[in-house]
């Protein structure tokens, strides 16, 4: 499996686990939580190819050659990903649970689509729930997060 621009074997023991099992139990990337592990709240998202997915119900044997990528890994050789900076600007996260999932979801949405909409926004988040209620600082990072990948915000402004 390719998992944030590396190779990494899968034991026969772990082909019939989730991939958040996988990732977090056999790879240790803790970053994607478990939350409902019922594909209800988003803690779990990572992305296969770019697209954001539940790694909950996303069996290890479904991911075949797709690129799966976590928050470790988001940023690639970039280090930071602009949503990570605008997340960090923003200071979006309260207890922080739910938000490796949220920044997952936002980054596959600004990959789509470079100026979201606010309904393109909310329909793309509502699968992400945050019982700390930061969805106002989550929307406002979102834009903030485009105008970064745009090159209209210089680092460390607002
Ligand atoms: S843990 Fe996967 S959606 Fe809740
Ligand atoms: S920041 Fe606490 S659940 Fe979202």
């Amino acid at each position: 499996m390719r998992v944030n621009q590396r190779t990494v074997d899968v034991p026969e023991a772990w082909t019939g686990a989730s991939l958040l099992s996988f990732l977090r139990d056999h790879l240790g990337l803790t970053g994607t939580k478990f939350g409902c592990g019922k594909g209800l709240c988003g803690a779990c998202t990572v992305h296969l190819d770019g697209t954001a997915v539940r790694s909950c119900l996303t069996p290890v044997s479904a991911v075949g050659d797709a690129a799966v990528t976590t928050i470790e890994g988001l940023g690639g050789e970039r280090a930071t990903h602009p949503v990570q900076r605008a997340w960090h600007e923003l200071a979006v996260p309260q207890c922080g649970y739910c938000q490796a999932g949220q920044m997952m979801s936002a980054a596959a949405l600004l990959t789509r689509d470079g100026a979201p909409s606010e309904e393109s926004i909310t329909q793309a988040m509502e699968g992400n729930l945050c019982r700390c209620g930061t969805y106002p600082r989550i929307r406002k990072a979102i834009h903030r997060a485009a105008a970064i990948e745009r090159g209209e915000a210089p680092q460390g402004a607002e």
